[in-house]
């Protein structure tokens, strides 16, 4: 049993939200509770500032947008807390996705003004999939805010997810008071930067009388009585599960309610876990090392065109200079350039055990989705899943003779990970993506790093879907204005359909083929 008691004071959380909700405010306060920064405005900074540096984030820094994913580790209350960010935009794109892979816990910010948006939508799901505790951070509370049982009611109702109230605000805008801790019978009160620990009386209690507007008081009382009485149990497991979000009301740009969020977070989170193989588990305190590569994020220093790989540690413990074996190709490989990312920089680092991620630098040795351990035994982590893309290009060089470069730069950034690749009879180039900003992310790295045009044409498809069927089956007759076929770059069949009606009409028409959402990344590409 390695490392056990080391282990459980580590916890991995992804913090998702709807751009503008406060993602980066809450990260920052965060990051200074730990000591990590000392500046609040530092996380800003370091993407108007240190991106600015590295050129292909010259998009990022255009459409003031964070394009890369980045980690940050940090400690507080004897424990250490890795945070993985993710892009905030509409045009995020599949590494959002992969990043929630790789976490075991999850920090929903919601702007208390506007409820559940799109984009929290979409990135709830892929929690939910993976059944991970969510957490919900309702921000903003120092401006006008909707109604907050209103607030809970939309959680409910538009993600599907149960939530209990572990704080509550008192008042709203500018009669906003504070809020109640109903786990620890406190109140913490905003302007007077107070905490009252209440008798047992709690809310009806004395001590409140004459400290809170009578209004509020009255307010408060028959709202909480209202979740005492129709709101949801406090239930550690069902947190545990994903089955049940805790909610926190607070102000991340104040920095109120945010400590408060963070030591019910610690005492409420999962500390890393065991992890699926394809033949079985791997568990935390394994002796062997083991991880896996859930991003690869290239050109942090243009000049050498490096990339660094991101890896969970699953079980062990990482040595720098150790030697490893990477699954996929059974080779061996010293582990000697390793770092640790930091809130504004990156550290050497000699050691790190399960629940810690570390950065590799890499020269096109690793891929998504790879597996690397000392154990004697063969060891696959569990693929990550491909998302199905919902947009798909037609793309060639602008110039032909450029072919070489084209292809080699389309090649390695689609085993990166940056967009998906297809081909069709004619052996067009099709990339797939889930957001726009792949596409120009594609275009950028191709031109600046493979020194190559290019020109994308739209195609009128929304849905792929893998299929299922063997090698003698005529899957072109299948095809119409609707539906065409591709090959991914593992050269499996996949019909692109126009829109959803097309595919159900699809599968009214043909039954014999069975047809698949999502297929794994990491099939063998040798
Ligand atoms: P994001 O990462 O989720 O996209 O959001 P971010 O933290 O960048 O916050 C978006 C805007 O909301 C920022 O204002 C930020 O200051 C503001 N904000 C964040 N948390 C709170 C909060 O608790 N209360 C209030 N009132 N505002 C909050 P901005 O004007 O767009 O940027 P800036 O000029 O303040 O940097």
């Amino acid at each position: 049993m390695q490392n056990q008691d080391q282990i459980q004071k580590r916890r991995i959380f992804g913090i998702i939200s709807h751009p503008d909700a406060g993602k980066t405010t809450l990260t920052e306060k965060l990051l200074l509770h730990g000591g990590a920064i000392r500046e609040a405005g530092t996380v800003k900074a370091r993407r108007n500032d240190k991106f600015a540096k590295s050129d292909w984030m010259e998009i990022e820094k255009k459409r003031g947008i964070s394009v890369t994913s980045s980690v940050m580790q940090f400690e507080y209350d004897d424990k250490i807390i890795s945070i993985m960010d993710t892009p905030g935009h509409n045009d995020f794109g599949e590494d959002t996705y992969r990043i929630l892979t790789s976490v075991d816990n999850a920090v929903m910010v919601i702007d208390a003004a506007k409820g559940i948006e799109t984009q929290t939508k979409k990135l709830f799901s892929v929690c939910s999939m993976r059944h991970i505790p969510v957490f919900t951070f309702i921000n903003k509370l120092d401006r006008q805010a909707r109604d907050p049982l209103e607030l809970m009611e939309e959680l409910e109702e538009v993600l599907g997810l149960p939530s209990v109230a572990i704080t509550w605000p008192i008042g709203n805008g500018i009669t906003f008071e504070g809020v109640y801790d109903r786990l620890e019978n406190q109140v913490h009160l905003y302007r007077q930067k107070k905490t009252i620990t209440l008798d047992e009386k709690g809310i009806y209690s004395d001590m409140l009388e004459g400290v809170l507007d009578p209004m509020n008081l009255t307010n408060l009382r028959n709202e909480i009585d209202l979740l005492d009485g129709a709101g949801n149990e406090f239930n550690i497991t069902k947190i545990y599960n994903g089955e049940l979000s805790p909610v926190f009301f607070g102000s991340a740009l104040v920095d109120f309610g945010v400590t408060t969020f963070l030591n019910h977070f610690l005492k409420m989170s999962k500390f890393p876990g065991t992890r699926k193989t394809t033949t079985g588990e791997v568990n935390p305190t394994d002796d062997f090392f083991s991880g896996f590569i859930f991003k690869i994020q290239a050109n942090m220093n243009p000049a050498h065109r490096d990339r660094l790989a991101f890896v969970r540690i699953c079980s062990g413990t990482f040595e720098r200079g150790m030697n490893v074996t990477l699954s996929r190709t059974g080779k061996t490989l010293k582990l000697s350039q390793s770092t640790q990312l930091m809130a504004n920089e990156r550290e050497i680092v000699d050691t790190a055990i399960a629940g810690d991620i570390i950065g590799l630098y890499d020269s096109g040795t690793y891929q998504i989705g790879d597996t690397i351990t000392n154990s004697k035994d063969k060891l696959f982590f569990e693929p990550l899943p491909t998302f199905p893309p919902e947009l798909f290009r037609r793309v060639s060089p602008v110039n032909s003779l450029k072919g070489k470069n084209f292809h080699k730069g389309v090649k390695q950034l689609a085993q990166e990970g940056t967009i998906q690749i297809y081909r069709n009879d004619f052996n067009d180039v099709i990339l797939g993506a889930v957001g726009v900003l792949q596409f120009e992310v594609f275009e950028y790295r191709l031109k600046n790093e493979y020194n190559t045009d290019i020109r994308m044409d739209n195609l009128d498809y929304t849905v792929a879907r893998w299929i299922k069927a063997n090698d003698s089956v005529d899957l072109k007759k299948h095809e119409n204005s609707r539906c065409t076929l591709v090959y991914d770059r593992f050269d499996r069949p996949v019909y692109l359909f126009s829109n959803m009606y097309a595919l159900n009409a699809f599968e009214d028409r043909v039954k014999d083929l069975e047809l698949i959402e999502a297929l794994n990344v990491t099939d063998e590409e040798n």
